[in-house]
């Protein structure tokens, strides 16, 4: 949304004279026609700098595409199999040179399909000219999406699992390191810090199953849906979905565009829970490392000082973690608000979801990982959790120990009400040592934390694995994301 604000601010300076009128424009001559230079900027929008995060998408969805059409029963075919082997050697270097940062989008060319097909028509004229033969470019940016969201949920996934990690070998580390139970922010029960933490880490896992779900929706492939509704030429759709590795085909034509946007909204709500889980916790650390409360220490060189405060250390990271939620939540909502008006086929409007698709994953990624730095250097401090408990966090376990004696829970409720104040405090070590049922702090199984933690990883791995594997086969380079 700010490269947008951006965007619109330098076109506005470049379009405007100074007395703010628009200057008489030149036609621009572009792969798909003569277009107002006035036009071609504002629909081109942010795609020249977005685009760049897809080039490589593009060039393997291009490759797929390419290999298809040189298997299918045409004459004459439309690629042999050595035209098909030279127009994927190309698009391996267009890769290459864009992960050098090497590969320029220009406004002519308005986004990263027609400068590839730009490219490849250079190098290598007619076969370049043929590789957009039954497709859109609204399938085709439909599969560069689901091929970078691909790889983005399989890097979340990862940082939410790290996370989820660092937050459970706190818990174990802590297990019988007691903390003062809060609800309605003031204290109520004992707790320990293991349970603080792996409630952190549950919430998380929570999060990778949805990650998954959001993973297993995005694993089909739109290509050869084209414009929105097929082509008459017998492309083989399976073969194109296998070859890049999709578990499936989306099967409807006009399915497989429609679910632009919806896809993304699913990722970006999955993204949003991810930041909940953060959120929580960052409010949580801002809380207890104030001074007053003392629990937890970060990392001095996670904090930055005052210019004019010289005693200074301020919990920034988990501040702009906390600010970092809206944007994410923010970044959903825009994406909903521009598909929830939108009738069946492609529509324009949907260029305008990538921008927020791809902040909203990049900034829950960034957050993830510091999250995960911070919180693997952050201190546990003893003898201040000690200090925050009083009298009353151990009234309900008073109570439960007239119950333990044969008194009914309300009168025993209602005795320990009459005497608060001469409540004793218990021994909380002792008090959490208690709880052992499921689940709470003496009944915490650190071993299924850590066993889901492994599990998902496995899972992730088989995913990063396959990937790599078929993107390598379909290039003939060696993949590696
Ligand atoms: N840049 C466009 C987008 O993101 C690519 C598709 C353009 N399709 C079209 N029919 N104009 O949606």
């Amino acid at each position: 949304m700010l490269t947008q604000w951006k965007t619109n601010m330098r076109n506005s300076r470049r379009k405007a004279g100074s007395d703010g009128m628009t200057k008489a424009q030149k036609t621009r001559r572009t792969t798909v026609g003569a277009i107002d230079s006035v036009v071609l900027d504002f629909t081109a929008g942010d795609d020249l700098q977005l685009d760049r995060m897809l080039v490589s998408a593009d060039c393997i969805g291009t490759a797929a595409h390419v290999t298809m059409l040189s298997r299918i029963p045409v004459r004459p075919r439309i690629f042999s199999a050595a035209e098909c082997r030279a127009v994927i050697r190309e698009l391996g270097a267009i890769l290459r040179a864009a992960q050098a940062g090497q590969f320029t989008i220009s406004l002519d060319d308005q986004d990263v399909h027609l400068a590839i097909e730009r490219v490849l028509t250079a190098k290598l004229g007619e076969l370049g000219k043929k590789v957009h033969t039954g497709r859109s470019r609204n399938d085709q940016v439909a599969v560069d999406l689901r091929l970078y969201a691909r790889e983005q949920l399989i890097g979340l996934i990862g940082e939410a699992l790290e996370l989820a990690a660092v937050m459970t070998r706190l818990g174990r580390a802590n297990v019988g390191v007691p903390m003062v139970g809060r609800t309605h922010m003031q204290p109520a029960m004992p707790s320990s810090v293991a349970l603080w933490a792996t409630a952190h880490a549950e919430s998380l896992l929570d999060d990778v199953t949805l990650l998954r779900a959001a993973y297993a929706i995005n694993d089909q492939c739109p290509l050869g849906a084209a414009a929105s509704y097929g082509v008459p030429l017998p492309l083989d759709r399976a073969l194109t979905a296998r070859l890049l590795g999709f578990a499936r085909p989306v099967h409807n034509v006009l399915y497989a565009n429609n679910a632009r946007g919806k896809i993304e909204a699913l990722i970006l709500s999955t993204c949003s829970q991810v930041m909940l889980s953060l959120s929580r916790l960052a409010q949580d650390l801002m809380l207890f490392t104030m001074p007053e409360f003392g629990y937890f220490s970060l990392p001095a060189e996670f904090g930055t000082g005052s210019s004019i405060m010289p005693q200074k250390n301020n919990p920034d990271v988990v501040e702009l973690v906390r600010a970092r939620v809206s944007r994410v939540v923010a970044c959903e909502l825009a994406v909903v608000d521009i598909c929830k008006s939108l009738p069946s086929g492609y529509n324009r409007d949907l260029q305008d979801t990538k921008g927020p698709f791809l902040e909203g994953l990049a900034t829950t990624r960034a957050c993830l990982r510091a999250m995960a730095l911070m919180m693997a250097n952050t201190r546990v401090n003893r003898e201040a959790l000690a200090r925050g408990f009083s009298a009353g966090v151990f009234a309900t376990d008073k109570a439960l120990e007239l119950v333990g004696r044969g008194m009914p829970f309300r009168d025993a409720y209602q005795y320990v009400k009459d005497h608060l104040a001469e409540l004793d405090t218990m021994d909380p070590a002792e008090s959490i040592r208690r709880k052992t049922h499921l689940g709470a702090t003496a009944g915490l199984d650190f071993a299924a934390y850590e066993a889901r933690v492994g599990a998902e990883r496995r899972w992730r791995k088989a995913r990063w694995d396959g990937h790599c594997r078929a993107v390598s086969r379909l290039l003939g380079i060696s993949y590696k994301g």
